[in-house]
């Protein structure tokens, strides 16, 4: 082979010379006690793959009618469940409020101003049929979208179980976009109701989201009705449009009790939620309700554990998949006792979170590797100040884990005794993909371990070949699953083309990965966060984990600059723990730092010292604007970041500095 034909075969990600050696085994005591404690799923799924399925969506879902098939499978068209009946709104409140859970706690509410509520399934059961009475009220019609532009509240929940209810696909919309992200998806869902609040706090003060409906709502007409729910009262300052505006509590007392659950066909659409692509308008990812949620309830049991006896706290917003289908749909099927936060994490101080974690007993924590280092950044003294002696599982999600992050989570949130499940999946997957099962596999701090048993991915190159153990290919999926999108709502070539036409018959993940010589993936990151430095492709995120390993580095983020002569330089932006001072020599040492684990190749050209690095909602390091930045280019888009101040002021330390 030449030279050239051996970097083709090698894959997009050639440059993996970072080696984890850590091992983790599950603790005796929690193997005994776990659901799944041996190998078996995985064998009893690759023996009968729709057997596997079958015999779950049994035993973990209701139905009102039994399924004819379990799979059809028309590449890349899928059906679960075929002619099966159920609704995900039975599975998650009525069963269990109907059963021996009526007394339970659902849900564990927390306002950020320090208010609380705990509702049991009994309550929520009368409140979701209260509300899917208010909603067929409004003219809402099976097959109708409601559109949900919330804050944490437990009427955001409410909400999206009464959609389900009465067969309406709700598309929630994350309460921190703006006005014109808002309407861009109403327009796209065509929504005939939308379902508000005045207002949400965030750092003692008040989001008016409110306005920010009425805004959206001048160039969103389909919207007929609006159901505004009093979070913050006056403050907020929201202005009701007669004949078109409702108070949500004027509303509900107005409703009748009784809402029996729809039988919907598996197929029925459940929600829609955007996603931005990296290009163009946002996806509207739609998933539908059997194989949804016996995907999302049977991953959450398995790799959560979750038990009856169990506080689940997981710190994502339900705004996204994650929120979707692991606060709201998986526990709650599983009729689990779910904690939910409404603020920031740092409000009033930075130990919020475990104040939280403390004060409910959560057992179990799922949270993103951003907040994890974002809390190494605030120090250990945060997590000190709190008992979390009753945690058992920890979760991350979201992006790959800097191993260091993972052993910081380790040490100073699991006190050494918790495993932890380190989750790959997407919005389009709907559920978990690859993850340890925490009773049964060892854990290496940086990868995602292995597929879920049934599930069979891959790392293959730009023909679609595997590539030998720890060279870097593209991740993809060899097999439907139940919770898997069913197409973008309203352009279904677009999913055919983004995700199933590179490789007919398998699943496009977009994300790059190696599998090392155990099998264990190791995901690196987007395929475009890819940096070439003369003919070398690096993975962002092995650059930046090999930073975040260095004493003084809280985060990093590594970009490549385009160079006339090397092609790309890297430009590393960092930013150090507390108590690190900055400086030329510590520049120096970073650089050297990254030079000796990397290789030479991989020093950065330049290092910054910045004070926070800018994020989508969804907790991603957004590099494209920093490549902006380095560029000396106008920012692109900034509408999905979480605070644009931070990469204005960048910007503008980055020019001063030279
Ligand atoms: C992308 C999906 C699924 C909810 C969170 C985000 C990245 C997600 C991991 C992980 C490495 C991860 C991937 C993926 N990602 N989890 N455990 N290890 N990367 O959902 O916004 O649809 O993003 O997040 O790049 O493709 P999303």
């Amino acid at each position: 082979m030449t030279d050239r034909e051996v970097k083709a075969a090698e894959g997009p990600l050639l440059e993996s010379k970072l080696r984890e050696e850590r091992r983790f085994e599950p603790p005796a005591d929690f193997r005994e006690r776990a659901w799944v404690k041996d190998r078996t799923p995985w064998e009893e799924a690759e023996r009968d793959f729709e057997g596997f399925w079958a015999k779950h969506a049994e035993a973990e879902v209701h139905w009102f009618k039994t399924w004819d098939r379990v799979l059809e499978w028309n590449p890349p068209w899928a059906k679960w469940f075929v002619g099966g009946e159920t609704n995900a709104s039975y599975n998650c409140v009525d069963r269990h409020a109907l059963g021996s859970r009526r007394t339970k706690t659902a849900i564990l509410w927390e306002g950020e101003p320090g208010d609380r509520r705990a509702l049991t399934y009994e309550d929520l059961h009368r409140e979701v049929q209260k509300f899917a009475n208010v909603l067929k009220g409004l003219g809402v019609r099976k097959g109708d979208r409601v559109a949900i532009y919330m804050g944490m509240v437990p009427e955001l929940v409410i909400a999206m179980l009464a959609a389900a209810r009465i067969g309406a696909t709700h598309t929630v919309v994350f309460g921190g976009f703006s006005s014109q992200a808002l309407r861009d998806r109403i327009q796209d869902a065509q929504a005939k109701v939308l379902i508000t609040q005045d207002g949400a706090w965030r750092r003692g003060q008040v989001v008016p989201l409110k306005q920010w409906a009425d805004e959206a709502l001048a160039e969103a007409p389909s919207v007929e009705k609006v159901v505004v729910l009093r979070r913050v009262g006056d403050a907020a300052g929201a202005a009701m449009v007669p004949g078109r505006d409702v108070w949500w509590h004027e509303a509900m007392a107005g409703a009748a009790a009784d809402c029996p659950a729809e039988p919907l066909d598996s197929e029925h659409p459940l929600f829609i939620l955007y996603t931005s692509g990296t290009t163009g308008k946002p996806k509207g990812v739609l998933h539908t309700t059997g194989g949804y949620l016996v995907g999302t309830t049977l991953t959450a049991k398995w790799v959560f554990d979750l038990k009856d006896d169990d506080v689940y706290f997981c710190a994502a917003d339900i705004g996204w998949i994650t929120g979707h289908s692991y606060i709201v749909y998986g526990p709650l099927s599983n009729g689990a006792t779910v904690v939910i936060y409404e603020g920031a994490p740092d409000w009033p101080d930075k130990d919020r979170i475990w104040a939280i974690v403390e004060k409910y007993r959560a057992t179990i924590f799922y949270t993103s590797p951003t907040f994890l280092r974002t809390a190494m950044r605030w120090g250990p003294e945060y997590p000190k100040r709190h008992d979390l002696s009753s945690l058992r599982l920890l979760g991350t999600v979201g992006e790959p884990i800097n191993p260091e992050a993972w052993m910081w989570y380790h040490e100073h949130i699991g006190g050494g005794r918790c495993p932890i499940v380190d989750t790959w999946w997407q919005t389009e997957t709907g559920m978990i993909l690859i993850a340890p099962l925490p009773g049964v596999q060892t854990t290496k701090p940086g990868s995602a371990t292995v597929p879920l048993p049934g599930i069979k991915a891959d790392v293959v190159d730009e023909a679609g070949n595997p590539v030998p153990p720890n060279v870097g290919g593209y991740l993809v999926i060899e097999r439907p699953w139940p919770a898997m999108f069913r197409t973008l709502w309203g352009d279904p070539d677009r999913y055919v083309k983004a995700y199933w036409s590179q490789y007919p018959g398998r699943y496009l993940t977009g994300d790059g990965a190696r599998k090392d010589e155990d099998g264990y993936f190791w995901i690196t990151g987007r395929v475009d966060d890819v940096v070439n430095v003369a003919g070398h492709r690096l993975s962002n995120i092995e650059l930046e984990s090999t930073l975040v390993a260095h004493p003084a580095v809280a985060e990093a983020a590594v970009i490549g600059r385009s160079d006339p002569i090397k092609g790309q330089a890297l430009s590393a932006f960092v930013v150090l723990r507390a108590g690190v001072e900055p400086s030329d020599a510590l520049k120096e040492e970073l650089r050297q730092w990254v030079g000796e684990k990397i290789g030479p190749i991989a020093k950065p050209s330049d290092v910054f010292f910045a004070a926070d690095l800018p994020k989508t909602r969804s907790a991603k390091i957004m590099r494209r604007l920093l490549r902006d930045i380095a560029e000396g280019r106008a920012l692109g888009d900034t509408t999905t970041l979480t605070d644009p101040a931070v990469v204005e002021e960048l910007r503008q330390r980055y020019i001063a500095e030279g």
